[in-house]
Parts: structure tokens; C-alpha cells; sequence
């Protein structure tokens, strides 16, 4: 299964009086791993929901694999920083929320590790857990794109690096397309084939990460995060001065 190729074309998003994003043009090829970045506000989330249909463009056009696209795809899925399962229901029955194939559920459950949870409630799970049951659900779809806000801002550092190495292992394994949205440079840098930045309703920075997988914290990742976090920076204290 591969995933799918996104291409954007002067996309304009306002909402009222206040523009978000302003004619962005952005290609993301089929399995590519797109990382986005850029001061709170900045229109992250809102770039996401438009690519995942759930917000409607003001200009523009979002194809998937050259077909325009309105709405949610069902091949789309997403996954934010609360887990967002249904408290009154099992696991099981929270990753099939969507995908009704009991078989594949307990396939994605097996793949994140958590097959023996089936029958929990998700109150019983720690916070790790239950991204890891998000992660499932989106997984039993066979997603060919996943558009992740934040999905790790909540998990304490250790939760928070084992998840980054399983969304890596499975977005290799399954190949669907990824875009993460993270406050993080450093996580950004750690999963993604490339890095994009938003500012000012464009993406002002678009950077290949050319670093060989799994990623290592060495001096090249350290240029890479440094070069982002400098030209956030730089814009940051630009508008306070
Ligand atoms: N449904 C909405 N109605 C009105 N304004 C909105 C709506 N959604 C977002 N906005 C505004 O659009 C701008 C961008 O919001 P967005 O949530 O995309 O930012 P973000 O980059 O994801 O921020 P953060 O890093 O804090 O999550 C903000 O000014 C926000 O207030
Ligand atoms: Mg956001």
C-alpha cells in the first residue's frame, strides 16, 4: 500500500476578516514524511484541517494524486494530542470507531503493542497508551495519508521517544503518506523527510532533511535545528523590536 500525493495550489484560508493562509503552493509526494513548525497561531492546525477537509478553502485547490479533493477523504486520518477515545467503550471497540473490521483493529492493536489491552477501558490506560490506541484507530483504516497536530505535545520525554521510533517504524512499514505538526524542531528533524515553516500565511522556510534513518542526535541533526530555530528566532525578535 503506498500513500498518497498531495498537491496544494494557491491556497487561501480566511476566517472572516482575518486570513490565515495566503496563496500556499506546496507539494508533498506519496509516502513522504512532511514536518510542519512555526510560532503558535501561526496557522499550523488550520493547514492541517484543510488538507484533511475539514475545513473548506477561501482560494485554491488541494488534489490527491491529481484528483481535486472536497471534504474528508476516507483514506485520511487524523490524530491530535488528545487521544480522543470513548470513555464507555473497550479498546477494541474505540480503534474500530471508523474501521468496523474487527480483524484489522486487532491487527493496528497488535502493531502498536497493545493487543493484550483489547478489553480495557481507556480509563485505565496511562497517557502513552492511549496515543498508542489513537494511533490504532487511525492505523485499521489503512490510511494513506495521517495528519498528526501535536499528537505528542502531552507524553512525558521517554513515552514521547518511543512513540516518535513507532510512528517511524510504522510509516515505514505501511507507507502511507505523514504530515506532523509540532511545536518541536527537534522532533520535526528526528521523523521528517522534510521540514516546512509558517509564517506570516506562507511557508518562509522549506528544508530537505538529508539525514540517514533512525536519526541520531549528532552534530549534523544539531545544524539542522539550530538553521530552524534561528530563522524562527530571528523573525520572533524581528517583530519585537
Ligand atoms: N474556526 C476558527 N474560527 C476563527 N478563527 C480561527 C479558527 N480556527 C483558527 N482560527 C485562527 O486562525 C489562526 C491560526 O490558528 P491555528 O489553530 O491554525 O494555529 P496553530 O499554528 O495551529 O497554533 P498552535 O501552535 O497554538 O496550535 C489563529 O489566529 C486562530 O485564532
Ligand atoms: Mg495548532
Amino acid at each position: 500500500m503506498s500513500g498518497v500525493e498531495i498537491t496544494i495550489e494557491k491556497l487561501d484560508k480566511s476566517f472572516g476578516t482575518l486570513q490565515v493562509l495566503e496563496n500556499i503552493d506546496l507539494h508533498v509526494g506519496a509516502g513522504e514524511f512532511l514536518a510542519i513548525v512555526g510560532k503558535s497561531g501561526c496557522g499550523k492546525s488550520t493547514l492541517l484541517r484543510t488538507i484533511a477537509g475539514l475545513e473548506s478553502v477561501s482560494g485554491g485547490d488541494i488534489s490527491f494524486n491529481s484528483i481535486p479533493v472536497k471534504g474528508v477523504q476516507d483514506t485520511t486520518r487524523m490524530m491530535f494530542q488528545d487521544a480522543r477515545l470513548l470513555p464507555w467503550k473497550d479498546v477494541l471497540t474505540n480503534v474500530r470507531v471508523g474501521n468496523s473490521d474487527r480483524a484489522k483493529a486487532e491487527a493496528a492493536l497488535s502493531n502498536v503493542g497493545l493487543l493484550d489491552k483489547s478489553d480495557e477501558w481507556p480509563g485505565v490506560l496511562s497517557g502513552g497508551q492511549k496515543q498508542r490506541v489513537s494511533l490504532a484507530r487511525a492505523l485499521a483504516g489503512d490510511p494513506k495519508l495521517i495528519l498528526f497536530d501535536e499528537p505528542l505535545g502531552a507524553l512525558d520525554a521517554l513515552t514521547r521517544i518511543e512513540m516518535q521510533q513507532l510512528i517511524e517504524e510504522l510509516w515505514k512499514q505501511q507507507g502511507f503518506t505523514s504530515i506532523l505538526v509540532t511545536h518541536d524542531v527537534g522532533e520535526a528533524i528526528i521523523l521528517a523527510d522534510r521540514v516546512i515553516l509558517i509564517e506570516d500565511g506562507g511557508i518562509a522556510l522549506d528544508v530537505r532533511v538529508d539525514l540517514p534513518r533512525p536519526r541520531a542526535r549528532d552534530s549534523k541533526f544539531t545544524e539542522y535545528e539550530t538553521m530552524i530555530l534561528d530563522r524562527i528566532l530571528e523573525k520572533k525578535g524581528g517583530e519585537s523590536a
